[in-house]
């Protein structure tokens, strides 16, 4: 943007009139939620084969002016408005300092899993009603996400357990390795589409839960086990082949991988109850010295080598130490970006010791949340459709760790069913939309939108900015975070999860200040332009 150009006072024509334009164009946002009760105070949008709301690409404000997008509780979903920026500040109380020039992180982006549940379950829609759903996480009407995870091989989140490689023992050359059904026929073409309607690039993450029965120690694909031998071995150089021939088959269908996780939750497999679940337990010393002896030259000789490596995968309490073993071995560090963490724990392990300590001693290797989702401890509802609450927890998780120096967050299952699966091990959990494929319909949960309030917003690119509050008087319990984009627009996320609605002030020098108003258990995102 042109230093010239200078802030000035929208002017006593300019502001009314764009203010005018908004209400004759009408201020919608897109196509409404159609809202469905559900229980007490909980409420889901209801998308079938011929409506879906939908949420417009973000139409930037004349300088001097903001855009507001709100979600909450009572029922609003995105719902947009905007107003005008104050020149001087009105009232005390919570104030917000927006300072686009103290940069921490740069953001990866936000998204979901593309498991074989998720692909079940969008494909038992209608082709019509796949496609809206496919829309509201992918495209422009939708919470533009760029993030997508994928098994390699199975999940809980399948139908069975499988590898890439079930039919032959002892297949060290790889001669039967090739892709399941699940792939070729569910995945592959979903993510064909998904790529055919996403403006943003999208960049996909694939992770193993278990490898072939033979390379294992229990000789089953699934169940408690890890590789057999060490580092440097037979076992272990097969499995390091294997990822690249799942890179290589992929590639021959056009998809691309952004990066790899050595392995799933490598250490809480260790303590998982379910006796099937899909696991391989590595140390970090085994991971680090997989990746030194197998993974990491492999991957470098290959023509993936620009896929990048993310270690761990597993819960914050492992750290620092699983990246002092591993980042802190340059031998190890050579092949590594960043470091992949799920969120399970999170409720009872702080991320100042865990993120914070990882960030300061590793600043150049990036943290990315690569799992989290509700309804999985056992005492809790699997899905509970329509929880306001469970949204709640995504945002404040989200803000906690955007603000602890993680670059970005991936969600669980993409869709699934009214239990909460299928899984293969009844491990049924929650997601933010849930298909009911008998009645052609899916449910857009609060979860979704608490997602979009981010994803939508906060492009890849975007840099978190420092956001300073100050509270003289009155209640402020707000959480929230600032962005700069690399459209050097200003975006600022705010959460209200208490019972009361809480004003505040956001001040950006150079335009202005926002006087607002957090509605109680609500969500919003601002979004104005800059004069730089
Ligand atoms: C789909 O949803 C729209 C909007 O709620 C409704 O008017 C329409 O009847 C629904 N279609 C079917 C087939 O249920
Ligand atoms: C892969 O993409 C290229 C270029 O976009 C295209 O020409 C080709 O047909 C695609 N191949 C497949 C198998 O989809
Ligand atoms: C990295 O770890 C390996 C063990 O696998 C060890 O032999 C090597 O000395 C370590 N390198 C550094 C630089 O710490």
């Amino acid at each position: 943007m042109a230093s010239a150009m200078r802030w000035v006072d929208p002017g006593p024509w300019l502001l009314p009139l764009w203010l005018f334009l908004q209400m004759v164009v009408g201020a919608r946002a897109g196509f409404p939620c159609v809202p469905r009760v559900v229980g007490h105070k909980a409420m889901v949008c209801v998308c079938n084969a011929t409506y879906c709301d939908t949420l417009d690409p973000v139409s930037l404000p004349p300088l001097g002016t903001f855009a507001k997008y709100e979600s909450s509780q009572d029922g609003r979903r995105f719902e947009l408005s905007q107003g005008a920026m104050r020149s001087r500040p009105t009232r005390a109380g919570l104030s917000y300092s927006y300072n686009p020039f103290v940069h921490y992180q740069t953001i990866k982006g936000f998204g979901g899993s593309h498991t074989d549940a998720a692909a079940i379950n969008i494909m038992r829609l209608s082709p019509e009603a796949q496609d809206r759903l496919l829309r509201s996480y992918f495209s422009e009407e939708g919470i533009e996400y760029n993030l997508l995870r994928l098994p390699m091989a199975c999940s809980d989140f399948s139908t069975h357990a499988y590898s890439y490689d079930d039919k032959c023992p002892n297949d060290y050359d790889l001669t039967c390795f090739s892709l399941a059904p699940e792939d070729t026929k569910l995945r592959i073409p979903l993510l064909h589409r998904i790529q055919a309607l996403s403006k943003r690039p999208l960049s996909l993450v694939a992770s193993p839960w278990t490898a072939p029965a033979w390379l294992r120690t229990n000789n089953l694909v699934m169940g408690k086990g890890r590789l057999k031998g060490a580092a440097g071995d037979r076992y272990h150089k097969t499995w390091a082949s294997y990822f690249l021939r799942f890179l290589d088959e992929y590639a021959k269908k056009n998809i691309t991988f952004w990066a790899i996780t050595p392995q799933n939750e490598p250490v809480l497999s260790v303590y998982i109850a379910q006796k099937n679940f899909p696991t391989n337990q590595f140390t970090p010393e085994e991971q680090r010295d997989f990746i030194i002896q197998d993974l990491g030259p492999a991957l470098a000789a290959s023509s993936h080598k620009k896929v990048q490596l993310i270690i761990h995968d597993d819960q914050r309490v492992n750290l620092p130490y699983w990246a002092k073993v591993i980042i802190g071995n340059s031998s190890a560090a050579q092949y590594v970006s960043g470091v992949g963490i799920h969120w399970y724990l999170d409720s009872v392990i702080p991320p100042e010791p865990t993120l914070e300590a990882t960030y300061l001693l590793y600043p150049d290797f990036f943290l990315l949340y690569t799992e989290s989702c509700n309804g999985f401890r056992s005492w809790e509802p699997k899905v509970d459709l329509g929880s306001w609450e469970r949204g709640n927890r995504y945002s404040r998780n989200i803000l906690t760790n955007l603000n602890s120096f993680v670059t970005g967050w991936i969600d669980w299952n993409l869709a699934l069913d009214t239990e909460g699966g299928p899984n293969f091990v009844q491990n049924y959990v929650d997601s933010p939309i849930i298909v009911d494929a008998f009645r052609d319909e899916f449910y857009k949960q609060p979860m979704f939108y608490h997602l979009g309030h981010f994803s939508k917003f906060i492009p890849e690119g975007s840099v978190r900015v420092a956001l300073t509050s100050q509270c003289r008087i009155g209640i402020c319990q707000l959480q929230s975070a600032g962005f700069l984009r690399p459209d050097g627009v200003a975006v600022v996320v705010v959460l209200n999860d208490g019972f009361c609605d809480i004003a505040f002030s956001i001040s950006d020098d150079q335009v202005g200040y926002i006087e607002d108003t957090a509605r109680a258990a609500s969500i919003q995102t601002y979004v104005w332009q800059r004069s730089w």
